[in-house]
């Protein structure tokens, strides 16, 4: 889910559309705004897409100075009208959005209930208006009956709150994450940068615990007990086009032809210079335990496989059930890799290694978030905001980031310390820059189209990009998509091979022969398969049916541009199909609860 809210001298409701429709990659089942104009809250809210808000409003809606907005990904109650965010007290003079889940609220709610308060949705964030309500009618001023309604809050939460009457937003975060935008005679909050970055590029993070009271010309930011803290004002630094589809149909498109650029900034001085890891970091590290989810957890097991070829022992375990088990981790680096920073499941493996003593690494693209303030040390991966709701760009730049990182692990914890190469880094951005133009992908992504499913195999180094092409593919394009190492075919899938399920076997320039075997086999069964391999590996194209290839690069570095054209095979098949490719169904950018 996305909040965001505006104070400001004119309108605030054509604001808070602009930004909540930069904030859908956060959810787009239902949306909504409030609006304080000194006569009242009005709210406007629906289920459905932010562009049914805008349509809603369009004939001149309800106006005012200040607002707030949200933009929901249902995970407790239906996309509805109802259950769709602002929420209100029973009087409609306080309307609430939230991000994140109190987690007791069913207990707040019950308690409320006997003292009379009757409730309109199904949402956990209801309790709020309702808390604050109940301090209003106990005299409070509206600041401390904010206060006082969020101390009985538990769980995660960025929240910000419109009453009647008040010219400002009140706001708080814990656990969620919610930055301030300083613009000129308006002010901003919101989930995300993006939301705002059209309108201011000054930033403030905001902290656990901050509660911020923004006004149309001033902000002010306290702690919980109302003393004032100081946070910096931050310009941020990249261009807010970045944020901007800048004239493509897709900002998935847009986002892998920025490749070149985005790697270019991730490698930009770290090949000479390292990555700047404070000294403590690798300080008695002898193993490295990796932390992700969805595409960052293709990425980490790119990094363990890295790892391990360099002799270093090292794992990547899913973060959602990295923490039903936590493995022994003395003298391990836990690297959570999260390109958002705020993914919830890998926060809590995060904390659950904190909790046992290890040091934690956060691999992350976004400056200020969750997981790079929680942590001991952070390396960003610097590949600019990514808006399309599938990654691509970033995980190109967390390869290489891991790449990297593997390679100073390696330094330190290996005797004598392994010799990475480092060759062709870089040169890699030239390199991909030859794979973007795709029209091979376009054809084949046509003709390769399956009835029964799609395989991806890989090995080595070719297994996180073959999992992470069948992720990409099966989240936009709604047909079925596996990937696994070559060598499991004959464990099972092997059953389901046939004529009408096309096969990429995706080589990286070693063990080419155990590739050529798996493709061979499933010829055998019927099956088409497109290679995708470096175009000096000759026996595995010509061997395949078709093949999508690309330079050759270090046999390291080659997974990035496989997956390249993996990126753009996805991207055509969901395009000749008509999907929703920017905002697939039931998927969110960011996923922030458990
Ligand atoms: C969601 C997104 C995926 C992403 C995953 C992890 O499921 O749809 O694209 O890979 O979260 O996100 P993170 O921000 O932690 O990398």
């Amino acid at each position: 889910c996305g909040i965001t809210a505006s104070a400001g001298d004119g309108d605030a409701a054509q604001t808070l559309i602009d930004c909540l429709e930069n904030l859908e990659y956060r959810g787009y089942d239902s949306a909504g705004i409030a609006l304080s104009n000194g006569d009242g809250i009005s709210v406007t809210k629906r289920a459905g897409e932010v562009a049914d808000l805008r349509a809603a409003l369009a004939d001149g809606g309800p106006s005012g100075r200040v607002g707030i907005g949200h933009t929901r990904w249902s995970t407790h109650g239906a996309p509805s009208d109802a259950n769709a965010h602002p929420h209100t007290d029973c009087t409609g003079r306080v309307a609430v959005v939230h991000n994140g889940i109190i987690d007791n609220h069913d207990a707040l709610r019950a308690a409320l209930r006997e003292r009379g308060h009757t409730f309109a949705s199904e949402t956990d964030t209801e309790v709020v208006p309702h808390l604050v309500s109940e301090a209003l009618d106990a005299g409070a001023d509206p600041e401390t009956a904010f206060r006082e309604a969020i101390s009985h809050l538990e769980g995660s939460y960025a929240v910000a709150m419109v009453v009647d009457g008040v010219d400002g937003v009140f706001a708080t975060r814990e656990g969620s994450p919610l930055v301030l935008g300083v613009g000129t005679g308006a002010n901003y909050l919101a989930s995300d940068v993006p939301a705002f970055v059209e309108f201011t590029e000054q930033v403030v993070y905001l902290d656990d615990g901050d509660v911020a009271v923004v006004r149309p010309d001033d902000y002010a930011i306290t702690d919980r007990s109302g003393a004032p803290v100081d946070r910096p004002v931050e310009t941020i630094d990249w261009a807010p086009e970045a944020a901007e589809k800048g004239g493509y149909d897709h900002y998935m498109f847009k986002e892998i032809q920025e490749q070149p650029v985005s790697l270019a900034q991730t490698i930009e001085g770290r090949v000479e210079d390292g990555l700047d890891l404070s000294p403590e970091t690798l300080a008695g590290v002898d193993s490295v335990q990796f932390v992700a989810c969805g595409t960052s957890y293709h990425a980490a097991l790119y990094g363990a496989h890295q790892l391990r070829s360099w002799g270093v022992e090292a794992t990547a375990s899913l973060a959602s059930e990295y923490s039903v088990y936590p493995p022994p981790m003395e003298d391990a680096l836990v690297v959570g890799v999260t390109q958002s920073g705020e993914t919830a499941d890998t926060l809590d493996a995060l904390s659950v290694a904190g909790d046992r003593g290890a040091t934690r690494l956060a691999v992350t693209n976004v400056v200020g978030s969750t997981a790079a303030r929680e942590s001991d040390d952070t390396v960003f991966i610097r590949a600019g905001p990514e808006i399309g709701v599938a990654a691509t760009k970033t995980f190109s730049s967390q390869v290489v980031t891991l790449y990297l990182l593997a390679r100073e692990v390696a330094s330190v914890v290996t005797d004598p310390p392994a010799a990475a190469a480092l060759d062709g880094m870089d040169e890699l951005p030239d390199a991909v820059e030859t794979v973007l133009d795709g029209s091979r992908a376009a054809r084949l992504a046509d003709e390769y189209l399956g009835e029964d499913g799609h395989f991806f195999l890989g090995r080595g180094n070719g297994v996180p990009v073959a999992m992470e092409g069948a992720l990409k593919f099966k989240e936009i394009t709604y047909e079925h998509a596996e990937g696994f190492p070559a060598g499991e075919l004959k464990h099972g899938p092997l059953a389901l091979v046939t004529e009408k399920t096309p096969v990429f076997a995706v080589c990286t320039g070693r063990d080419a022969g155990k590739i050529e075997s798996a493709i061979r086999e499933v010829q055998t069964r019927g099956a088409p398969v497109v290679a995708i391999a470096p175009r000096t590996m000759t026996d595995i194209v010509e061997v395949a049916d078709d093949a999508l290839t690309v330079p050759a690069v270090h046999p390291d570095l080659t997974p990035i541009l496989t997956n390249v054209q993996l990126q753009l095979l996805a991207y055509h098949a969901a395009s000749s199909l008509g999907r929703s490719i920017d905002k697939p169904r039931n998927l969110a950018k960011s996923v922030t609860v458990e």
